[in-house]
């Protein structure tokens, strides 16, 4: 008898056959749709959150990291947004979990919820818009490289929270990301960093920063329009309690990038990532610093549960 070999999906068949959930009920991602006047999709007023999940080989488990803490962060945001969640944070973590357990990932994973203004309507407000509410679920391997970045400080500047709210991981003001991160990319680097309206050191196009200086672990605090990130909270935890280093945070002007001996970027899709080169100048002796790689080893072993010590970080999915 002949055996025929198990069929795989190529991803994106995988994906149009995935389970979504949208507007309070749970269907396939083909079937999920929305019109071309949606108000989001004109105006940009939408709010998601990336969130990662980790395959663990030897336990065959998957690792949902810090869950409850991104959706208290979008419930955070929608408030600013003047949007409504009809669902409590246990609930979002439960539909998360629910999804991930129908889409059967057993490999790297990432949740996207997102919170959009939906009505088909032409008008540029905030209120007295309904909203709709989906989270979609995909494999997901590396955001950037993890061996070494080469960066440049980006002639776009990040936005101003007198301006939008920087706070917010608010659809619109990804376009502000994107001019940045594709000039990066086309002039031939990896990532951008974003200065500030007054010049001052405020994140990559995705990912907060941190420096190492004259032996200080330094980020730009959250008046510079940084993304409040778990990531950064998370590895500002880490360094504390595992390697007793206190990191302190204020602004960074960008000369400091050039005389740094470490630059590292850390977020949920870049996780801990070195950078190597600032604006053609290598950092330190342009390969990745001892302190980031002892991070990033440490990183990996929380987020995949290796590490039992911060297992309640993680949410098990089966
Ligand atoms: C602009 C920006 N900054 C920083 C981050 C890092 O945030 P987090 O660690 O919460 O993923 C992200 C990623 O979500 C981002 O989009």
């Amino acid at each position: 008898m002949t055996q025929t070999a198990p069929v795989r999906l190529d991803a994106a068949t995988r994906r149009e056959q995935s389970w979504v959930f949208f507007n309070g009920a749970y269907t396939h991602y083909a079937d999920a749709k929305i019109g071309l006047l949606t108000h989001a999709l004109n105006y940009g007023t939408g709010i998601f959150e990336g969130i990662r999940a980790y395959w663990n080989v030897e336990r065959s488990q998957l690792y949902v990291l810090r869950l409850p803490e991104h959706f208290e962060r979008m419930l955070q945001n929608a408030r600013t947004m003047q949007m409504t969640i009809p669902h409590s944070i246990p609930e979002l973590c439960a539909i998360s979990m629910e999804l991930l357990r129908r889409n059967e990932y057993r490999e790297d994973s990432y949740i996207r919820p997102l919170c959009f203004k939906a009505d088909e309507i032409i008008g540029v407000k905030l209120h007295d818009v309904s909203d709709s509410f989906a989270i979609v679920t995909a494999p997901m391997g590396p955001y950037v490289g993890t061996e070494g970045i080469r960066t440049m400080v980006s002639s776009w500047r990040r936005i101003d929270d007198t301006m939008a709210p920087v706070r917010t991981k608010c659809t619109g003001l990804y376009v502000n990301s994107a001019l940045a991160k594709s000039e990066a990319l086309q002039a031939g680097f990896d990532e951008a960093i974003m200065l500030t309206h007054d010049g001052h050191v405020a994140e990559g196009s995705a990912e907060n920063i941190f420096i190492v200086r004259k032996g200080q672990v330094i980020t730009p605090p959250p008046s510079d329009n940084i993304l409040e990130g778990i990531t950064r909270q998370t590895v500002m935890h880490l360094m504390l309690e595992e390697m007793g280093v206190e990191v302190l945070e204020r602004s960074i002007d960008r000369t400091e990038l050039y005389n740094s001996d470490e630059v590292f970027f850390v977020g949920t899709g870049a996780q801990v990532a070195p950078v190597v080169e600032v604006d053609r100048r290598a950092v330190g002796d342009g390969e990745p610093g001892p302190l980031t790689m002892r991070l990033q080893s440490m990183y990996q072993g929380v987020v995949s549960g290796k590490d039992a010590k911060y297992l309640d970080w993680l949410t098990p999915v089966y």
